[in-house]
C-alpha cells in the first residue's frame, strides 16, 4: 500500500525502507534459481543470519529472522524477497532515474536491465544468466546500491564488494564511477563448493562475465559470437558456408543461438537436443527451422538440404550421440563438427547420455547419481568413437568451451593428442585455440557493445548507420590481414535490424579492433554533441581479447606457459580504471567456473563533452593492446602483426618484442 503512492524516484532514494515493507508470495510463474545445496554448519547458519540482518535496522530483526532463516533452509541462500521493488523491472531512459550523476544514472539503467525480467534467467534470484551469474546476492544490496547511484556525484566513487556496496568514498571526476570485484578469493579458497559456502555466508558471488558488471545484453552477444565462430570456422576448413554441413548439439541458453548463427552465416545446421520444452520454444522463436523427430526423416532432408544448396537449420530432438552414429552409418559427409551440451556441469542435467529417455535419465541422476555417471562416460566414448569416425572422413571438429574433450578423456574416451604438448593435449582444438584467438583476438578484435540511454529504436538505428560507415571507411584501408573480420562485421551491421536481436536496453554488438572501436566511439560522442542521438553506454563482453586469462578458454592459443597466469586481466581492469573508464570490473570465474578464469570489463559513458573524447581515446586504446601486446610477448605472429601495427600509429606505445629462438639450435640439447 505504502509504495503504491510513491513515485518510482522516490522508491529509488529510500534505499532500505525504515517500515518494512509486506512479505513477498513465492512467485510460481517465474523461473527461479534451483536450490542451492545446503552446505552451512549450524553455527555457519547463524553467521549468515547474522551476516543478512546486519542490512537493517534492530527494531526488525526479530521478524526477520524467521524469515531468512527460512529462505536459506528453503533455497539455501537469503534472497531477503520481501524487499524486492515493487516497481517493474527494466531500463529506463536515463532521464527517468533520479539522480545528480549522468554517468550513475547510465549505470542504473544497466543494472535494471540486467535484472529484466525479459533478459534475467531467474529475475527474483537477482540471476541474471548461466544458472549463477549474479548481479547482487539480495535484495538489500539492490536497493542500497540503486540510491547510492541516485545520490552520488562525480565526486565520488561507489566501491561493490560481491554485490555489497561498501560505500561511496570522495574520488574526482576522472576516476571511476564504480569499481566492482566479484568472486575475488584468496586462490587456494577458490573452489566451487567455497563458492557454494562463502556466497550461502553472503560474503561473496559469482557474477559470471558481465552479470555482476551490468554488462548483459540479452542474447545478441552469444549469437553474434557464434556466427563469427561459424563463418570463421568454414573458412579454416576453406570452405563456403552454403550448401555445406555443421552439426552440433544443445539449444539451450547459449548453445541455441547456434542454428541461428548458422542461418546468418548460410549453412545447413543440424543441432540434436533432449528436451522437448526448450526445442518447441526455439521453434516458437524462429531460432530453429524445422523439428525433426525421426533419424530416416533427419537423413533425407538433409541430403535435400545439401542438394538443393540450401541454408536451414534442423533440430532433432533425440541425443547428438545417435546423429554422429547415424551420419556415419549413412555417409552423410559433416563438414563442420562441435558440441554444446553443458559438460561443465556433467553429472547434474548437463549431458545427457544416449539409450536412456530424458525422463529416465532426469530420475536415474536423482536418484541412482552413480549409475548415471557411468551412463555418461559410456556415452561420451560412443560420441568421441562416432566422431573420430567422422574426422577420419575429413569432419573439421571443434571444442565449444563446454568441456567436451576434457570430460571425455575423463571418460577413457579416445581424444588425447598422439603427440600432446602444452596446451594442445587432444585431438581437437578448442574454438579460441584454432578460430576466435588467431583470425579475432590476436588482431585485437572482440566484442564491442553499446546502449542507447535514450532507450529509443530510433537511436538504435542511427547509431547502426554511424557504426557501419566508420567501418566501411576503415575496410577501404586496412591491410589484407584484417579484410575479412572488417567484412564480416559490416554485413552483421547491415543485417542487425532485420535480424531483430534487441531484447532489453536498445543496445548492438560488433567485433572491432582497437581503431574501429575507438573511430565509432568517436563518431557517436560527435553525435551526441550534434544531438542528433541521446548519451550512450559502451561495453563489452569480458571473453575479449585483453579482459580474460582463461587457459582453456580465451587464452587458450597462448602456449609460452603464461595461459595459467592472469596479469593481464588484472591490468587490464587498473589500465581502464586510471584512463576514463565509468566503471570497471574485475570476476573470479566468468564463462568455465570459479577458480579458473579472471576476468575484466569496463563501462564507458559518452555524453558528447571534450572530456570524453579524450578518455574514450586513451581508454579504448589501452583495453585492447594490452592484450594484443601480451599475445605477441607469447610468440602469437598475427599479435605480432597487430602490435607492431598499432606502434606506427602512436609513437608513445613502445613494446617488448620477443626475439624467436632456432628450433635446430634447440634440438642440439
Ligand atoms: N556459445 C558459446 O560461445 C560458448 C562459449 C563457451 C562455452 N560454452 C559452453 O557451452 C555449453 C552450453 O551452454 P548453454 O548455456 O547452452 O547450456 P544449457 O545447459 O542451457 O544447454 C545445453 C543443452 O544441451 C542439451 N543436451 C545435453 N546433453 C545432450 C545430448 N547428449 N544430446 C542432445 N542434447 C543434449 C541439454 O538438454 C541442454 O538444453 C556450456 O558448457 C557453456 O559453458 C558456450
Amino acid at each position: 500500500m505504502r509504495t503504491a503512492t510513491m513515485t518510482f524516484k522516490e522508491q529509488i532514494l529510500e534505499g532500505i525502507p525504515s517500515q518494512l515493507p509486506n512479505a513477498k508470495p513465492y512467485d510460481v510463474t517465474i523461473n527461479h534459481a534451483p536450490k542451492r545445496k545446503a552446505i552451512l554448519s549450524p553455527e555457519e547458519q547463524r553467521l549468515a543470519l547474522r551476516n543478512a540482518l546486519r542490512y537493517f535496522e534492530p527494531k526488525h530483526h526479530a521478524e526477520l529472522l524467521s524469515e531468512f532463516k527460512n529462505e536459506l533452509e528453503s533455497y539455501g541462500r537469503i534472497y531477503m524477497h520481501r524487499f524486492r521493488p515493487d516497481y517493474n523491472m527494466y531500463a529506463r531512459p536515463i532521464d527517468d532515474y533520479p539522480a545528480k550523476s549522468k554517468q550513475a544514472a547510465a549505470i542504473m539503467l544497466m543494472i535494471q536491465n540486467n535484472l529484466d525480467h525479459a533478459v534475467a534467467q531467474h529475475p527474483h534470484e537477482l540471476i541474471t544468466y548461466g544458472g549463477n551469474g549474479a548481479v547482487f546476492q539480495n535484495w538489500a544490496q539492490y536497493r542500497l546500491t540503486m540510491k547510492y547511484l541516485a545520490e552520488m556525484t562525480n565526486e565520488q566513487t561507489l566501491v561493490m564488494y560481491s554485490g555489497h556496496p561498501m560505500g561511496l568514498f570522495p574520488s574526482h571526476k576522472e576516476a571511476p564511477r564504480v569499481v566492482v570485484t566479484n568472486g575475488m578469493m584468496i586462490p587456494n579458497y577458490s573452489k566451487p563448493d567455497d563458492w557454494e559456502k562463502f556466497n550461502a555466508l553472503g560474503v561473496t558471488q559469482y557474477g559470471q562475465m558481465t552479470a555482476g558488471s551490468y554488462m548483459y545484453i540479452g542474447p545478441q552477444g552469444i549469437v553474434h559470437g557464434t556466427t563469427i565462430t561459424v563463418l570463421n570456422g568454414f573458412r579454416k576448413i576453406k570452405k563456403e558456408p552454403k550448401g555445406n554441413l555443421f552439426v552440433t548439439s544443445g539449444l539451450g541458453g547459449m548453445s541455441g543461438a547456434q542454428p541461428k548463427a548458422g542461418n546468418i552465416a548460410g549453412c545447413i545446421t543440424v543441432c540434436a537436443e533432449v528436451n522437448p520444452k526448450i526445442t518447441q520454444v526455439r521453434l516458437d522463436q524462429g531460432w530453429i527451422d524445422e523439428k525433426i523427430t525421426d533419424l530416416d526423416a533427419l537423413v533425407a532432408r538433409v541430403k535435400k538440404a545439401k542438394t538443393n544448396k540450401e541454408t536451414v537449420s534442423l533440430a532433432y530432438l533425440g541425443n547428438v550421440v545417435e546423429v554422429w552414429e547415424k551420419f556415419d552409418e549413412t555417409n552423410i559427409h559433416i563438414d563442420l563438427g562441435s558440441d554444446q551440451t553443458s559438460l561443465h556441469n556433467p553429472w547434474a542435467g548437463g549431458y545427457y547420455p544416449v539409450g536412456l529417455s530424458f525422463e529416465d535419465a532426469n530420475e536415474m541422476m536423482a536418484n541412482h547419481p552413480e549409475l548415471f555417471k557411468e551412463k555418461v562416460q559410456a556415452s561420451l566414448r560412443r560420441q568421441a568413437e562416432a566422431i573420430n569416425k567422422h574426422t577420419a572422413k575429413g569432419t573439421y571438429f571443434f571444442d565449444y568451451g563446454n568441456a567436451f574433450l576434457l570430460e571425455a578423456s575423463r571418460a577413457g574416451a579416445d581424444v588425447i593428442s598422439d603427440n600432446p604438448t602444452l596446451g594442445r593435449e587432444f585431438k581437437y582444438p578448442s574454438y579460441v585455440q584454432d578460430i576466435m584467438g588467431p583470425m579475432c583476438f590476436d588482431y585485437g578484435f572482440g566484442p564491442f557493445r553499446w546502449v542507447c540511454a535514450s532507450g529509443k529504436p530510433e537511436d538504435l538505428e542511427k547509431t547502426d548507420a554511424i557504426a557501419c560507415k566508420v567501418l566501411e571507411d576503415i575496410k577501404a584501408n586496412s591491410p589484407k590481414e584484417i579484410q575479412q573480420q572488417m567484412a564480416d562485421n559490416i554485413q552483421w551491421i547491415k543485417g542487425a535490424q532485420e535480424n531483430k536481436l534487441v531484447v532489453g536496453s536498445q543496445a548492438r554488438i560488433l567485433y572491432a579492433d582497437a581503431e574501429g572501436r575507438m573511430k565509432i566511439a568517436k563518431a557517436f560522442n560527435d553525435a551526441i554533441a550534434n544531438k542528433e542521438i541521446g548519451y550512450i553506454v559502451l561495453g563489452r563482453d569480458h571473453h575479449d581479447v585483453s579482459g580474460t586469462d582463461s587457459p582453456y578458454r580465451e587464452t587458450s592459443n597462448i602456449y609460452d606457459g603464461s595461459s595459467f597466469t592472469a596479469d593481464m586481466a588484472i591490468h587490464n581492469v587498473i589500465g581502464d580504471s586510471f584512463r576514463g573508464a565509468t566503471w570497471v570490473s574485475i570476476h573470479n570465474g566468468g564463462g568455465v567456473g570459479w577458480g579458473e578464469v579472471i576476468n575484466g570489463g569496463f563501462g564507458m559513458v559518452l555524453d558528447g563533452s571534450n572530456d570524453a573524447e579524450r578518455r574514450l581515446k586513451s581508454m579504448l586504446f589501452w583495453d585492447v593492446n594490452n592484450g594484443i601486446a601480451r599475445r605477441s610477448w607469447a610468440r602469437n605472429e598475427e599479435a605480432n602483426f597487430a602490435i607492431k601495427r598499432a606502434m606506427e600509429v602512436e609513437p608513445n606505445l613502445q613494446i617488448t618484442m620477443p626475439n624467436n629462438v632456432d628450433d635446430n639450435l634447440l634440438n642440439t640439447l
